[in-house]
Formats: structure tokens, sequence, C-alpha cells
């Protein structure tokens, strides 16, 4: 199938609002193979919807690279950028409202997709949008308005309507955001059955706790950057049984840098300089000394 990878080095975002500069991006790095599911958290206002808004073709990054299914999002220009918007790209939001005309039916909301992006041949219309609504659990609602779906249903709608241009990625912002917990693990159970049925690259920015039963990798970002990842793999224990576990990494990034988990920081005092030790496999990280208390005593320890 067609390259569907996600790639995103040193990307950085600066907004500037009343002459206040927001860096809302600080030198971001995800790559994302093809047809991987991954969720994006991290606490509001880390960069998420902004990252998502680049990778979307809606937004420009103000400096690094971002691509998508071979498009480079940052040389993009008119033209190409529309028909990326239309092709390659699925969306998804977390207000069901904005994903859907509320004077359409679920199968004319889809139609309305494959009149404008022109991608799947008209004959073959009909019988894609049916088989993306069934695929969602949606076929129920096919004939009906938003204005008469539960909020899980105009979800699931949503997004088979992203999916009705057939794009190499989809992307959702927090698309269970205004759903019950119930509800908002029916609606990441369809998106993981679409992402392995079809093999979408699927990137989905979600608080959701729950998430993590849906996706083998959840990346975190923390002041505009990925802070961590987390791995998840399902293994089969001695007796036969499925465990699922799962392990949080730091993520290193080319320059070497990293960020600390902000507990273990305060945990140990950790500010300003601290000590690394390298150990036969792995660096130790200890407190130094605090520049504000005395600079000329750090420097005594430092030859101690
Ligand atoms: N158009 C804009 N103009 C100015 N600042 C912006 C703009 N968009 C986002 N920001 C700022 O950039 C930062 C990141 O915002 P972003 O919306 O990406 O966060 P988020 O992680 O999606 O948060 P949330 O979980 O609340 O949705 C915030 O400080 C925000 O105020
Ligand atoms: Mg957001």
């Amino acid at each position: 199938m067609a390259d569907g990878a996600i790639l995103c080095e040193g990307v950085v975002r600066i907004f500037t609002a009343q002459g206040v500069e927001v860096q809302a991006l600080q030198g971001l790095d995800l790559r994302m193979t093809t047809g991987e599911m991954v969720a994006l958290v991290g606490a509001s206002g880390s960069g998420k919807s902004t990252l998502l808004g680049i990778l979307a073709g809606l937004d420009r990054p103000t400096a690094g690279s971002a691509s998508v299914a071979g498009h480079d999002l940052t040389t993009m220009r008119g033209a190409e950028r529309l028909e990326y918007r239309r092709r390659s790209v699925g969306f998804v939001w977390q207000q069901s409202a904005r994903n859907l005309l509320p004077y359409l039916t679920a199968r004319e909301n889809v139609r309305m997709v494959h009149e404008v992006a022109r991608v799947v041949p008209r004959s073959e219309r009909e019988a894609y949008g049916d088989e993306l609504l069934e695929l969602l659990g949606a076929a129920e609602v096919a004939g009906k308005r938003p204005a008469e779906m539960s909020g899980g249903q105009r979800q699931r709608v949503a997004i088979a309507v992203a999916l009705a241009n057939r794009p190499r990625a989809l992307l959702a912002d927090e698309p269970t955001g205004e759903l019950d917990e119930q509800t908002s693990a029916e609606v990441l159970g369809a998106m993981e059955t679409v992402n392995r049925e079809r093999g979408v690259t699927t990137l989905i920015v979600t608080h959701d706790a729950s998430v993590t039963e849906h996706v083998e990798r959840t990346v975190r970002i923390r002041d505009g950057r990925t802070s961590t990842e987390t791995l998840r793999r399902t293994s089969t224990d001695d007796d036969g049984r499925s465990v699922r576990t799962a392990q949080e990494y730091a993520v290193l990034d080319r320059a070497g840098r990293m960020q600390l988990p902000a507990d273990f920081v305060s945990a140990l005092d950790l500010r300003e300089r601290v000590r690394l030790t390298l150990e036969p496999d792995h660096v130790r990280v200890a407190p130094g000394q605090h520049a504000s208390r005395n600079d000329a005593r750090d420097a005594n320890g430092d030859a101690s």
C-alpha cells in the first residue's frame, strides 16, 4: 500500500498574539510508520492541536520539517496544499457538530466528501460509503441527520466522513472529548478496527486514559516537545493467558536532549546544574550545586 508515514523533526511553531510570543512547539520529533496507530497525550496548552493543525495542512511550522505520506508540509503551496487536504488526510474534531453538516444524513455527509474529493470512482461511491458506515458500526443511522443521532453515533459517522476520501492518514483531535466513558471506549474501538482493517496511519489526541487499551504506543508532549513514549505489548504467559505490559521511555532527540519527569526533578530538588556520571549500563543524574547558592562552592565541589 502507498506510504502513509508521518515524520516530524525539530518542528517549531511560534504564535505572536498582541506582541507576545508563544512557542507552542519547540523542536518536536515524531515518527510514525505506515498503518501505525498512536495516541498523543499531554497537558492543556502543550501543543497537541497545534501539531495536528500542521499535519492536517491547515497551519505551517515556523521551523523544522514535517511530512505526511511523502508530502512535505513545510514547502507545500496553495494548490498542492488543497489537494493534500482533499486526498491524503482525514480529520475528526472534538466537537461532533463541527464534523458533520447538520442538514444532511450520515450517508449524504459521506457522499458530500466523495463529490468534493473525487477520489472514489462514481460507480463505487454508494457501496463504499455504506461499507464505511458498516465498518464503524453506524449503519443503522445511515439515513439519519446529526440531530437524530447520539454523540457516539455522530463521532462514528464523523470518522466515516474523514475516511471517505481514502486518506493515508487519519488525524483526530479529542474525538471522544464529549462522550461518556462507555461510548468513548466504543468509538476508540471503532477507530482501532478501521486502523487494523484499512491500514490508515492514525494519530489520536486524547485526554482519555482508556485509549491505552487501543494503541500500542502513546506519545506524551510537554512544553511543545515529545517527552515520553509508552509502548505496550500483549504477550502470553506460562499459563497461556494473554498479559498486557507497558513500559514508559524518555525520548532522546538527535542532539542528546531529554526531559526529566517533573516528579523526579522535584523529588531530588534538581535545579540548574545536575551531575551526570556514565556507569557501565546507565547514566546517573545527581543533584549538583545551585548557581544561586554559591558559584565558588560549586567550583570547590567539582575539585574535591
Ligand atoms: N492561533 C494561536 N495564536 C496564539 N497562540 C496560540 C494559537 N494557537 C495555539 N496557541 C497557543 O499555543 C499553545 C499550544 O496550544 P494548543 O492548542 O496546541 O494546545 P493543546 O495541547 O491542544 O491544549 P488542549 O489540551 O487544551 O487542547 C497554547 O499556549 C496556546 O495558547
Ligand atoms: Mg487542543
